[in-house]
């Protein structure tokens, strides 16, 4: 039996807030922002929003799009490192607030890698037949834990929200090899305080090796090779790592998702909602092999290589 995605949804609050704005806010420029990153604008929920409201707006929709009741959920997995409060958790106010009545729930913290554990700890329970239906989300509001006054992060990130169902899809399709990974020895690079604390040049030295690196390795464990890749998700962070790794891939340009010059940042959010976007822009079709690899805060890393379809 193999585990793959059956439905999927993103959910983005209103307020936009371009590198124009952040200009008027700290010493920075649109010019600096653009070219060091590549975000042009971000995504901010106000006060009346927190994790758990983007977390069951994405929800909602991934549970609609994949045609299943929130009853025949068996288990939500809620990767954040911005939950509302330490417990009870985002997974179980979601449980609440979706009827999910039958579902057991827990959240994960594995930072900007956070989805990509989420997906893989979904797919043990449901090819060993335990579970049927896990509801994995990807959820952060950064901006309440973002130091307004810190340059060097607060033009980085964003809030958003990404989710799947995911379940048993047909032979051949689903995740056919995964890679996660974590060296905690590099957890001083980046971290949370009362505000998310970053050395940025080291965060980027390790996302520029780890992110090819894993790609590379679960390309190989599914038996293909880079010219079978349709499309390469990898996490937002910043367009210069991003294009490391399509390089390291050798793909054209237009076989990797962007959408960092929109929302920024978004931590375990990016690559569900990026894959969203990809499938609305027609980008993503059925059969196409999809290779998603994220890296954050721990450090931690996951990657996984997938063939679209039911
Ligand atoms: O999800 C994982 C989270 N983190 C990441 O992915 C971050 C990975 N790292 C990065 O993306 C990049 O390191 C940054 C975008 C954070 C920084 O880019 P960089 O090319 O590594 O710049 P830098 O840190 O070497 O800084 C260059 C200069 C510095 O000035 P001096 O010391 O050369 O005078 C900074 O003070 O740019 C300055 N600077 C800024 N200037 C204008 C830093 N932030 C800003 C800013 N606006 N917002």
């Amino acid at each position: 039996m193999n585990a793959g995605i059956k439905g999927i949804g993103r959910y983005l609050p209103e307020r936009i807030v371009t590198n124009h704005e952040l200009e008027q806010r700290m010493d920075t420029t649109d010019e600096w922002i653009r070219t060091r990153t590549g975000i042009e604008e971000r995504r901010i929920a106000d006060d009346s929003m927190n994790t758990s409201d983007l977390a069951y707006e994405a929800a909602k929709n991934a549970i609609d799009n994949a045609g299943i009741a929130p009853e025949e959920i068996d288990l939500i997995l809620v990767a954040t490192v911005t939950p509302d409060q330490p417990f009870p958790t985002v997974s179980c106010i979601l449980q609440d607030r979706l009827g999910a009545k039958k579902a057991a729930a827990m959240d994960i913290s594995a930072a900007c890698a956070g989805f990509m554990y989420g997906m893989v700890t979904a797919k043990q329970f449901i090819e060993s037949g335990t579970y049927k239906h896990i509801l994995v989300v990807g959820v952060e509001k950064l901006s309440k834990i973002t130091d307004w006054n810190d340059r060097n992060t607060a033009v980085l990130f964003g809030d958003g929200a990404g989710a799947v169902v995911m379940g048993p899809v047909s032979e051949g399709r689903g995740i056919l090899a995964f890679e996660l990974g974590s060296d905690g020895s590099g957890g001083k690079h980046l971290y949370q305080e009362e505000y998310i604390v970053m050395n940025g040049r080291e965060v980027f030295k390790f996302a520029v090796r780890q992110m090819g690196e894993s790609a590379v390795n679960v390309i190989e464990k599914a038996g293909l090779s880079k010219s079978d890749v349709d499309m390469l998700i990898p996490h937002q962070a910043n367009i210069r790592i991003m294009e490391a790794s399509r390089q390291r891939l050798e793909l054209p340009e237009e076989k990797m998702s962007k959408t960092v010059n929109k929302y920024g940042n978004t931590s375990a959010a990016s690559i569900p909602i990026s894959i969203v976007e990809e499938l609305e822009a027609g980008k993503i079709k059925e059969d196409d092999v999809i290779v998603m690899v994220g890296f954050g805060g721990g450090l931690t890393w996951g990657a996984i290589a997938m063939r679209w379809g039911k």
